[in-house]
């Protein structure tokens, strides 16, 4: 069964439609001329707004100048009162030093140091699936629930069922309904005079998640200095001095950095994970495949991953059709001439991935679902040029290596042990809320294979 095509796209829309249209239906109602434009100007009484397009300046943007181009603050403002001065949220020294302290903890060797965490979470996710009955079910929250899982293990080493880290998931949840990553007010002109309110609710449920994870912090600390701790992501990122001024983080600044690889751990993975199984449930013959391939899953041991090809194949063109962040935004900070344009300074640009992902001058068959590509020449010339799921560059992701193993794992581990099949007339419309979310949920029916 071949997912439903797009509807046809409108040609034009403003820049309100157009940052509505992604809390809409990011799939069918944006603009079709967006998915060839490499350029495209938004112009509002206040500012302009360039979604650039063209693998060149998403290049210059994010590899080769990225201090140029800072993170708009507009963007992240929602974020503010739950992640602080999170390495997400700045820029400049202050993060250049933020990076150095946290990189060390995501690298290769500690990723497979990490692994048997992954690996419990993956059977505890197994087990949980047992329930689903024979009705279908929503499977974001069993993807969401799972992902909070690796993250709790991999950095503290407990489960997601310890009492704070399952308090912390609820209340992670709560927040999103509060505060959508894209603020469409955050676009609208910044008055002095006005200050920028926070909902009651964002913000009191903000200081009950720093608050709990204030508690996981201080533990760690005191066993850190009983010389008791685990050897985690959490003790690595807490010892870690930084390499140039010696330094190490602050109590606050550790909350602020475990509250982003919460959200941006977990929120990320569980969306990749959903729209993957959703696809697979739409493309029974790759779901059989990859379950054929998770046979190899019979140890708990790192190699293993490399041998999970198809499903590595798979995930990344899940990533590739449904990118977990659409959107990320900058800003200029120097006159720029993009293609035949003059940018002012102070200008937002929007590089997205979601439609990097479809640009139809790129891509062969951009809307298809077709994981056999990244074997092919044009596969390969676009993933070097027009893939981003990540975004690039200096900015990275962090966590991309780390979420890399885990989606596959996950993925295949999932598969081992069920089969997933759509359900007749439930379509997921894909929204973007922290990162793309399906309107009403993904339902799909549950089968264990074993009684398949
Ligand atoms: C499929 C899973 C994931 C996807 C698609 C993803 C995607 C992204 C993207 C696109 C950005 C850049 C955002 C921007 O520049 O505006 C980012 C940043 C970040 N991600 Fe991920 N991510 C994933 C998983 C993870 C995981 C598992 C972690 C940590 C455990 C993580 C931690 C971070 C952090 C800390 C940043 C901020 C980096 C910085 O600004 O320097 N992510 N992620």
């Amino acid at each position: 069964m071949i997912p439903p095509k797009p509807p046809s796209r409108p040609e034009r829309v403003s820049l309100f439609r157009y940052l509505r249209l992604f809390r809409q239906d990011i799939l069918s109602a944006q603009p079709a001329k967006l998915y060839r434009a490499w350029m495209a100007e938004f112009k509002t009484p206040f500012f302009r707004s360039y979604m650039v397009n063209d693998p060149k300046l998403v290049k210059t943007v994010l590899n080769e100048r990225p201090m140029d181009f800072p993170k708009s603050d507009r963007i992240g403002e929602g974020l503010r009162p739950l992640l602080g001065d999170s390495v997400f949220l700045t820029n400049g020294a202050v993060w250049e030093r933020q990076r150095r302290i946290i990189d060390p903890a995501f690298e290769g060797g500690r990723l497979r140091e990490a692994f048997p965490a992954m690996w419990e979470a993956a059977e505890a996710a197994v087990d949980r699936m047992r329930n689903a009955g024979a009705d279908p079910i929503d499977i974001e929250p069993e993807t969401s629930h799972a992902a909070a899982d690796v993250i709790f293990r991999t950095l503290f080493s407990i489960p997601i069922d310890h009492e704070i880290a399952s308090e912390v998931f609820h209340e992670f949840r709560d927040y999103q309904r509060t505060q959508p990553l894209l603020n469409i007010a955050a676009f609208l002109p910044r008055f002095k005079w006005l200050p920028r309110g926070f909902k009651a609710e964002t913000k009191s449920t903000a200081r009950r998640i720093r608050a709990l994870i204030t508690r996981l912090t201080d533990e760690r600390a005191a066993a850190i200095a009983a010389g008791t701790a685990p050897d985690d992501l959490a003790t690595k990122i807490m010892t870690t001095a930084d390499p140039e001024t010696g330094e190490r983080f602050d109590a606050d600044e550790m909350v602020d950095q475990v509250a982003i690889f919460f959200l941006a751990g977990h929120e990320t993975s569980a969306s990749a994970l959903a729209w993957t199984l959703y696809l697979l449930a739409t493309h029974p013959e790759w779901q059989e495949r990859l379950a054929g391939e998770a046979q190899v899953l019979d140890k708990m041991d790192f190699s293993v991953v490399s041998k999970l090809k198809l499903s590595r194949d798979v995930f990344r063109e899940s990533l590739r059709l449904y990118p977990p962040v659409p959107m990320m935004v900058r800003e200029t900070t120097c006159p720029e001439h993009f293609r035949d344009r003059d940018v002012k300074i102070g200008s937002q640009v929007v590089v997205s991935p979601w439609h990097l992902h479809r640009q139809e001058r790129l891509w062969d068959n951009p809307d298809g679902f077709d994981p056999s590509r990244w074997a092919t020449e044009n596969g390969k010339q676009c993933q070097r040029d027009a893939y981003i799921p990540f975004s690039s560059g200096k900015r990275v992701c962090t966590g991309a290596g780390f979420a890399m193993i885990e989606g596959v794992l996950l993925l295949s581990m999932l598969l081992k042990h069920y089969r997933f099949d759509a359900v007749e007339g439930e379509v997921p419309v894909p929204v973007a809320h922290l990162t793309v979310r399906s309107k009403d949920g993904i339902w799909l029916r549950v089968t264990p294979r074993d009684n398949a």
